[in-house]
């Protein structure tokens, strides 16, 4: 298949691709499946996992009712961390440990979904904690074998966890994020109900929905699969495997669906429509990054969140600092796609005018500065900070950040550049702010 990606072309590029997903069910009202799929998966005790705003949502309780009618027991678990961290994932280690379950369903965003696939990957494969966490922050141990069966039932319209091998989480003692990968921790069913998202605020539906458009912007210009090295044993392909023609498939789809809809969704909790056409579009992104990989603006979020100073959006519970995963990714994006556009300005041009960008008359040395500048643009109709110094940065801290994201190889390495110390610190200056 031929690439225009040059830049990383290499003699023994890799000359296939995977496809993996977890197995999924959407539509309105499947929460309400979940006792059948626990049952047919042969699951007698379950934990149910969430965090404590959506304990006593409607959601769990649908859950919770359907898993009792059809006979499973349920141990249930309402302290997941929003944001998790390495301490948070330990605990509700310990919670699944103590509670003896054959079976984990979480019910939540990002952080509840990541936080189950990690206790089960630890009650199921004992280890210390380190020793699955990606190297050169852990020791990139691979996950010995197969997990108990987990049930996803995503309720943001964004990360696509229940689709990815991917946990994420805050190093406490790093200030930094970092994550564990591998398609063994991937859940075994997603059970997608669009229906969660209208009870979202709005602020959670604007981070989510950027989220999911970076992660489709980014699986889009990653790096060509057949650019990255043959892995020696075939069946250890990366999950960060490079931009391929089916998880070009989803980011097409996904980036058209977020340019209709994603400020619509953002408006108005009534706008039924826009909110779960969101939510299909979170769901092919995250089985096109699941498939591809993120780059360049993910792994620089990871220091943005990490080290964050005081800054405290709306819309979330915790009375301390935070800068949730979705801001943290989207206010690098536009800085990005200005610097790697000069590779493929094709793939740049297409992704702003699916996003709504007139692009009759860009040329290709101004494909970058369409994308960036329509990425600006959502930015602004939904309230988004305005770049690093937005969430409470300025360009004292570049150094810190960039210390912070350099070791992130598994994504700055899927990037269609090479980024080294010197590229990390340009990136970081052009996403200071926008407007
Ligand atoms: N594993 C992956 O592949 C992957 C990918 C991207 C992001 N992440 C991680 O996911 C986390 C962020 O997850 P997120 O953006 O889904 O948000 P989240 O899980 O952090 O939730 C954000 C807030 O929204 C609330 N909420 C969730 N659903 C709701 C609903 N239906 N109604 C009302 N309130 C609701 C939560 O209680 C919380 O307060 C981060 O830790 C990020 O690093 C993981
Ligand atoms: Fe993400």
């Amino acid at each position: 298949m031929a690439c225009c990606h040059t830049e990383l072309e290499l003699e023994q590029g890799d000359t296939a691709f995977n496809v993996d997903t977890s197995s999924i069910t959407f539509g309105d009202g499947c929460l309400s499946e979940a006792g059948a799929v626990a049952r047919s998966l042969g699951i007698k005790r379950i934990a149910l996992m969430t965090d404590p705003v959506l304990a006593t949502s409607a959601h769990v309780a649908k859950v919770e009712a359907s898993l009792s009618a059809a006979g499973i027991a349920v141990a249930r678990y309402d302290d997941v961390r929003v944001e998790p961290t390495d301490e948070s994932f330990q605990a509700a280690t310990k919670f699944a440990i103590d509670a003896k379950v054959d079976g984990f369903i979480s019910v939540g965003g990002g952080s509840v979904i990541d936080t189950t696939k990690a206790a089960n990957l630890y009650s199921t494969h004992p280890a210390d904690f380190l020793a699955y966490v990606n190297a050169p922050i852990g020791e990139g141990v691979a996950v010995p074998g197969p997990l108990m069966p987990h049930i996803a039932c995503p309720t943001t319209s964004g990360t696509g966890s229940e689709c990815t091998g991917i946990a994420v989480f805050d190093l406490l003692a790093m200030k930094a994020k970092t994550g564990i990968a591998s398609s063994l921790i991937r859940p075994t069913k997603a059970l997608i109900d669009p229906g969660v998202t209208e009870t979202l605020p709005a602020n959670v539906v604007a981070a989510s929905a950027f989220d999911v458009l970076s992660h489709a912007l980014e699986s889009y210009t990653a790096r060509h699969f057949h650019v990255r090295p043959a892995p020696a044993d075939p069946t250890q392909r990366p999950g960060s495997q490079g931009a391929n023609p089916w998880s070009d498939l989803g980011c097409r789809e996904a980036l058209k669906l977020l340019g209709t809809y994603l400020v619509r969704a953002v408006d108005s909790a009534e706008d039924v429509e826009a909110r779960h056409q969101v939510m299909w579009a979170a769901t092919l992104a995250g089985i096109a990054f699941g498939n591809a990989g993120c780059h360049a603006p993910h792994g620089m979020s990871y220091s943005v969140a990490g080290m964050v100073k005081d800054f405290q959006p709306e819309g979330w519970p915790l009375g301390e600092p935070i800068v949730p995963h979705g801001l943290s990714v989207i206010v690098n994006s536009p800085s990005v796609f200005r610097m790697t556009s000069e590779l493929d300005p094709a793939r740049h041009r297409d992704a702003a005018s699916w996003l709504g960008a007139d692009t009759a008359d860009v040329a290709d040395d101004e494909a970058g500065e369409a994308l960036a500048g329509q990425i600006i643009t959502l930015m602004k109709a939904t309230n988004m900070p305005n770049g690093l110094m937005g969430v409470g940065y300025d360009a004292n801290d570049i150094d810190d950040l960039v210390a912070g994201s350099l070791p992130q190889r598994r994504l700055l390495d899927n990037a269609p550049i090479q980024i080294d110390k010197v590229k990390l610190t340009e990136l970081y200056q052009g996403a200071l702010s926008y407007w």
